[in-house]
């Protein structure tokens, strides 16, 4: 047995499989497709469809084989505790689905485990286990060497292997490693299975077999499967001799990153360890789960993402680590994994601002919940934290119930999980009270209806793609939630036909309004929606006489305005396009809104667009729909597309068979929409703004055609409004206006500066008039009419400087009609005997005011303004 790499045994395994004659595919997304998982947790997920055999696997190949990015967050307590538990993993695997079964499959795993070109395990320190009447694996067990007592059958729990609770699934072959008594709990009972370290469990091997039912039981699938699945991190932990995944090359890099960062050493305490274990594990699962589009959210895999990334922020912070630092990982996973998943390497700004943001965001609200939950703990007087002020700290402050937990158990103290998860309950609640709007609100209560429709009458055939009328049938009615049989004269309802050239809203793109009519009734189609999917339901308002079950009708879409709607969903692909080609390829869309007024278009991006890039992108979407080009729209199977490089949105479900729209070379995409014949329809397109739609998402706003039209004809009209206003010509407004600012700005300085002037002409003149005091200087004492304390003090500035002897003055003001007063002296003035307090002090009472200050510099205010002729007299009988 020989020390490998992750990378090399990474590698040999792959090509062990290709050399049986497996096809080495890529890992698939961590966002799998499949509705029934939130998140990618094993090889097989990619494989559903052909275990089912819903798709054929390529006949050249027995099977496939992969190494496959999973994250697992079911046991998050352990992870970073003990040294096998991680939310991110490889997982090296091979698939066969119909072609190799049980014996091909033990024999090749033994001479993989075995031989010395591969693993070279010693055969000795291997053990199998299989499910508990599985004579047949047993049998091959032995045929292939292993001892009897090497050789042990489990139950449903650990040999029996299934991705959810329903789909693909069968009994399963697990091969152990044995890591020796020391490592072990030491019970004479101790053998695979067992809680403790001493058997570390490598290689499962599953026999595909059942297809697992949502009433639990189990359908034979058409042929016997394999899906094996061996766990990358394990198996270099056993190659490299260690008995902890932390301590293998690549994951012991990662946690050097984190003795770095809080300037510690590694297993010196097993605290700090636990935490560089769970930063370093938590930041590959985060890097990798943006690197495939998931963003930080309050709910599903996004959720899964922030609670990972705070959890590691947490455990970063309480080591005293200062400010963002998750990108250090990220810099460093790039490094290690790069080469396997070029996805790091392609979207690594992207990874690496979001992380950013995203720990921005909540390093500022950290350390208040700290604050919050260290005072609740000091006032605790029992042994359990309060589930509401559990609650808080994550509502408020963004704490993952288990960081509060775990820092909580630190302190001997338990939470309240019943009150938290009660307080989370009621604030979903009110939520939901809170969003809904009416309208809203009365689809979703049809919803089981329209499941029961779907059934009952199949789905709708959709002909809108080709045509805006056609005759249908009447097959169901539904007004307020209860099916009907008719919809009378100034009903609200809906309407179900056999077929509809009515689009239903669906991706992003609004539903169709027009009309359906029959001989004796007239109903006016407000919207369309699919409730159901395949169910297309007609919100309607009856105009004119019935429409009853069983109507033949003429249903009739309104072109005009779905014509509007077709050229702002095809802009939208070419801005898309557009946008891709002037920012990158980072650029995925997040979302869109395509309604007949206007596009929304939500995309991942980093920064801000500036405005040369959109106007590149403007100009790009533009110059090429100039050129005419017709669209191409056709179906062919999801991997042909991919294949060929259309692109996909990153979440978005599709079918074995997609609809590929073409917009010439410039845009490829997947999309079930309606869109123009030729791009000249769109005429031009308009970006009106740009913006933030959530952290690492931007938004853009344009309009096409008509509307573009409409926003260009005010814009027009604005400027021109501006032309005349500044007697120019159009093109002259910018000039014109820029000369007009400079010019107001500079007559607006004239005028201060002319003021000042005056203002200091008028003091120039109290100083030549000023008197002279008892001391033998030179006092102006005076009434300046209305100025503020702060003019009043340079008053006394400019008077300093023009007097010929350093001197004094006692000044009054008027401001906002009350009077204030100011006493001021040089030096030499106050050392001759002049005390602005003590005048202030005298002369403020004449004005029913007070106030004081030192010898220098005194300042009052007061109220009665017809006082201060006489504060003035007192001021010169004290001084004068
Ligand atoms: N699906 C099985 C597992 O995840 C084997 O690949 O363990």
């Amino acid at each position: 047995m020989r020390y490998m790499t992750t990378a090399e045994i990474r590698e040999k395994y792959l090509q062990f499989f290709e050399s049986k004659g497996c096809k080495r595919l890529p890992s698939s997304s961590l966002i799998p497709d499949d509705p029934s998982l939130l998140l990618t947790s094993a090889g097989m997920v990619q494989f559903k469809p052909y275990f089912l055999h819903v798709k054929e696997f390529d006949p050249q190949y027995v099977g496939a084989t992969t190494v496959q990015k999973c994250v697992r967050t079911n046991d998050i307590e352990n992870i970073g505790v003990t040294g096998r538990h991680l939310s991110f993993f490889e997982m090296l695997g091979n698939f066969s689905f119909g072609k190799y079964f049980k014996h091909e499959m033990c024999a090749w795993a033994y001479e993989f485990s075995t031989d010395p070109e591969y693993l070279g395990l010693p055969a000795e320190r291997l053990y199998f286990t299989v499910f508990e009447d599985d004579d047949e694996t047993i049998e091959i067990w032995k045929s292939l060497g292993v001892p009897e007592d090497h050789i042990s059958r489990l139950g449903e729990d650990d040999n029996f292997w299934r991705a959810g609770p329903t789909g693909p699934c069968g009994p399963c072959s697990e091969i152990y490693f044995d890591q020796g008594p020391e490592v072990g709990c030491g019970s004479p009972d101790c053998k695979p299975g067992c809680d403790c370290d001493r058997f570390l469990e490598y290689w499962n091997c599953v026999f595909t077999q059942f297809d697992g039912q949502e009433d639990g039981s189990l359908a034979p699938l058409i042929t016997k499967n394999i899906d094996t699945g061996m766990g990358l991190e394990r198996i270099a932990a056993i190659m490299q001799g260690v008995t902890n995944n932390y301590d293998t090359d690549v994951l012991r890099s990662l946690v050097a990153v984190g003795e770095g960062l809080a300037n510690v050493v590694y297993k010196t305490d097993p605290g700090v360890d636990m935490s560089l274990r769970i930063m370093a594990d938590h930041a590959r699962s985060v890097t990798f789960m943006i690197a495939d589009g998931i963003l930080p959210s309050n709910e599903g895999r996004g959720y899964v993402l922030r609670r990972l990334l705070r959890r590691a922020v947490m455990k970063g912070h309480l080591l005293g680590v200062e400010g963002p630092f998750i990108n250090q990982y990220v810099d460093q996973i790039v490094q290690l994994m790069g080469h396997v998943y070029p996805e790091i390497v392609e979207n690594r700004e992207t990874i690496r601002v979001i992380i950013e943001s995203e720990e921005k965001r909540f390093g500022a609200t950290m350390r208040q919940g700290q604050a919050f939950l260290e005072e609740a703990l000091s006032g605790l007087d029992s042994d359990t934290l309060n589930g509401q002020v559990a609650f808080k700290l994550h509502d408020t402050y963004g704490f993952p119930i288990e960081v509060t937990e775990e820092i909580c158990a630190e302190r001997g103290i338990s939470v309240d999980m019943e009150g938290f998860a009660a307080a989370m309950a009621q604030q979903k609640e009110r939520a939901r009270a809170a969003t809904k709007d009416d309208a809203e609100a009365a689809w979703s209560t049809y919803g089981s209806i329209h499941a029961d429709l779907l059934k009952e009458l199949g789905a709708t055939q959709f002909v809108g793609y080709d045509t805006l009328h056609c005759s249908a049938r009447v097959l169901a009615l539904v007004c307020a939630g209860q099916r009907v049989d008719s919809l009378a004269d100034g009903q609200d309802g809906e309407i179900i036909l056999d077929v509809t050239p009515f689009y239903a809203e669906m991706g992003g793109e609004v539903g169709d309004t027009g009309t359906i009519s029959c001989p004796g009734g007239f109903a006016q189609v407000i919207d369309t929606k699919a409730p159901e999917k395949g169910l297309s339901a007609h919100r309607v308002h009856v105009v004119e006489g019935s429409i009853a079950v069983g109507d033949e009708v003429s249903a009739s879409v309104d072109g005009q305005r779905r014509a509007l709607i077709t050229r702002n969903h095809t802009a939208t692909h070419v801005l898309h396009a557009a946008l891709r080609k002037v920012l990158g390829d980072h650029v995925a869309q997040k979302g869109s809104y395509v309604g007949p007024d206007r596009l929304r278009f939500d995309f991942t991006h980093f920064a801000a667009v500036s405005r040369d890039e959109l106007v590149a992108v403007e100009q790009m979407a533009n110059e090429f729909i100039a050129q005419a080009v017709d669209t191409t729209i056709y179906e062919t199977s999801l991997e042909q597309a991919r294949n060929s490089g259309v692109t996909a949105l990153f979440g978005e479900k599709y079918g074995d068979t997609v609809r590929v729209v073409e917009a010439g070379e410039f845009s490829r995409e997947l999309c079930g929409g309606c869109h123009v014949a030729n791009t000249s329809e769109i005429g031009i397109i308009k970006i009106v703004s740009e913006g933030s739609a959530a952290a690492g998402v931007r938004r853009i706003e344009a309009v096409t055609s008509l509307g573009a039209y409409e926003y260009l004809a005010k814009l027009e009209s604005v400027l021109l409004s501006a032309a005349s206003a500044l007697h120019c010509s159009v093109d002259a407004v910018a000039d014109r206006a820029l000369a007009s600012v400079k010019q107001v700005k500079e007559l607006q300085k004239a005028a201060k500066e002319a003021k000042a002037n005056a203002s200091g002409d008028a003091l120039g003149a109290l100083v030549q008039d000023a008197r002279l005091a008892k001391g033998g200087y030179p006092v102006v004492i005076a009434n300046i009419g209305s100025a503020d304390s702060g003019a009043m003090r340079n008053a006394w500035d400019v008077i300093k400087s023009r007097m010929s002897a350093p001197g004094a003055a006692v000044l009054i003001a008027v401001n906002n009609d009350k009077p204030i007063m100011l006493a001021a002296g040089t030096d030499e003035a106050v050392a001759a005997g002049f005390n602005a307090g003590a005048v202030i002090k005298a002369i403020a009472p004449c004005v029913a005011g007070g106030g004081g200050g030192k010898p220098s510099m005194a300042q009052a205010g007061g109220k009665d303004v017809s006082g201060i002729e006489a504060a003035l007299d007192a001021a010169a009988q004290m001084l004068l």
